[in-house]
């Protein structure tokens, strides 16, 4: 499974879910690929917001080698799912996919835990209290897309 988390500047948000799922494919030994980028290019290069490396930190895992990237086209095709974290991200994706396999693969992060709600993970970047409620958020998140696909019914006898 290869997947890509996507934020606006890939420096609050994405990064966080990049950290996370890494950690818990690591956990439950899935040789899972996971990656994040931006919609938007500001920030491409930089390391991610000290608050998110901070939030990382308190829960265990370390985020400040990520660097910050664009959406590119080839990561349509490179990845089998892409994750928004924001109904603007979703559109924003949409928007650049070019062919329905490719729209196939985009979905809103928190609808694995909330289906069908479209429930966005919300901004932190002017927000310091949110770093900590968007973390719990991605935890959750992660799990569910964990569970989702790792559980396999068994075969009916
Ligand atoms: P992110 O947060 O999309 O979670 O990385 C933001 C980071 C930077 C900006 C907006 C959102 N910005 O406008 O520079």
């Amino acid at each position: 499974m290869k997947i890509l988390m996507v934020c606006l500047g890939n420096i609050c948000r994405s990064p966080l879910a990049e950290g996370i799922m890494q950690a818990k494919a690591q956990a439950n030994n899935l040789h899972w690929k996971v990656d994040s980028a931006g919609t938007g290019a500001w920030h491409a290069g930089e390391r991610p917001d000290s608050r998110s490396i901070r939030t990382g930190r308190n829960h265990g895992f370390d985020i400040a080698r990520q660097r910050a990237r664009q959406v590119r086209k080839d990561d349509f095709d490179h990845f089998d799912l892409i994750l928004a974290m924001d109904s603007s991200n979703y559109e924003d994706l949409l928007g650049l996919a070019q062919t329905d396999e490719q729209r196939s693969k985009i979905a809103m992060i928190m609808n694995f835990l909330h289906p069908g709600e479209n429930r966005d993970v919300p901004d932190p970047y002017y927000h310091n209290q949110l770093f900590e409620e968007v973390y719990h958020m991605l935890d959750a998140a992660c799990d569910a897309v964990i569970t989702q696909f790792t559980t396999h019914t068994p075969p009916k006898t």
